[in-house]
């Protein structure tokens, strides 16, 4: 690999093998990585408006110099574009530029960008590959591994998706200087999701910020990497890391995506350290609050309990009548503990 001072590199053994590298600058090398693993091809690169106005230059240069024809579409920045109207475009896009199944798709961009773009990597012509190429500190930590990918409808978020995994991730941490403070606190959330779920060592070592990226960015990819390897699926252990989700995504979605997905997780988390104990499970709220309140976020629900439930209620994680909630028992140590829904709504009325 060159141009790159220190880098990482995590390997994801799922239905696809891959590997996640991760550096200051290894954007540069992209090149060379798409040439080790697709030869001579056609890439479709799918990104948003704002990645797009100050680092689209930049990527299609590094491409092209690699002998790479690219054929850029731009979608507005914002959890809005995450649409089936924008995937059907985008889809249509790749079509009348001929893409073939020898083809690849980069995704360049946050979550936004890469669920739409993964999701339509495995539809257009029944799959053809993709790489990640995630841009803020979240789509690095969470969105980009794993191969969950989706599009919201207007009944919720992430409704319609498929697994399906990239053939690599490019993540230059790099690209971060440029994230305005609210969206890298953001990311802030899950990572300090990744610490209380299954490292108390990590939601330790954030208690100091600022945290060396590179480490920290690697650490939470590894923790992502080998529960997606036990399930990659989501049948079980994997529903660890919807920590302070089931929560958050009613809260996103009941302010009209006004309030970001970081912002919404970590009021979920909260919520969800509030009803633990009254599951018999350990108190970490005090310190949980006091962590977040740290890292700036303001852990106000505006909603009431019956407001969240009828968005929960459409929760993908939702089996017949039961539901599924990851609570907090000590740091780094979260239960699954499956409930009927009007049991949700019971605690959620004791803590909001
Ligand atoms: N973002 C949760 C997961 O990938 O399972």
């Amino acid at each position: 690999m060159t141009n790159s001072t220190t880098y990482r590199k995590i390997h994801v053994s799922a239905s696809r093998s891959y590997d996640i590298i991760i550096g200051d600058g290894i954007l540069a090398t992209l090149g060379e990585q798409v040439q080790k693993l697709f030869g001579k091809c056609r890439l479709a690169m799918l990104t948003d408006s704002n990645v797009n106005a100050l680092h689209g230059a930049k990527i299609t240069e590094i491409l092209t110099a690699a002998g790479y024809d690219v054929c850029k579409y731009v979608i507005p920045a914002g959890e809005e574009s995450k649409s089936a109207e924008n995937m059907l475009a985008f889809l249509n896009f790749m079509a009348e530029n001929k893409l073939t199944r020898s083809d690849a798709l980069i995704a360049f961009g946050g979550g936004v960008v890469g669920d739409l773009g993964g999701l339509s990597a495995s539809l257009y012509l029944r799959g053809i590959p993709y790489i990640q190429v995630p841009t803020t500190l979240l789509a690095a930590v969470d969105s980009s591994v794993g191969g969950k990918t989706a599009i919201d409808i207007p009944a919720g978020k992430n409704l319609v998706g498929a697994f399906y995994q990239p053939h690599l991730v490019c993540c230059d941490t790099k690209l971060m200087d440029t994230l305005h403070p609210d969206i890298y606190r953001d990311g802030c959330a899950e990572v300090i999701k990744y610490g209380v779920i299954l490292d108390a060592a990590l939601y330790n070592k954030l208690q100091t910020p600022p945290f060396n990226r590179i480490d920290v960015v690697a650490r939470c990819v590894e923790i992502k990497r080998d529960v997606v390897q036990e399930d990659e699926f989501d049948n079980g252990k994997r529903g660890l890391l919807n920590f302070g989700h089931t929560f958050g995504h009613a809260i996103e979605k009941l302010s009209n995506f006004t309030i970001s997905h970081g912002s919404a997780v970590a009021k979920g988390m909260v919520i969800a350290a509030r009803i633990a104990p009254l599951c018999g499970l350990a108190e970490i709220e005090k310190e949980l609050t006091e962590l977040l309140t740290h890292y700036g976020f303001n852990l106000d629900c505006p909603y009431t309990a019956e407001q969240m439930y009828e968005i929960i209620l459409s929760d993908k994680k939702r089996r017949g009548g039961n539901l599924t909630l990851v609570l907090p028992h000590t740091l780094g140590d979260c239960h699954l503990v499956t409930m009927p829904v009007e049991e949700v709504l019971e605690k959620l009325k004791n803590v909001v």
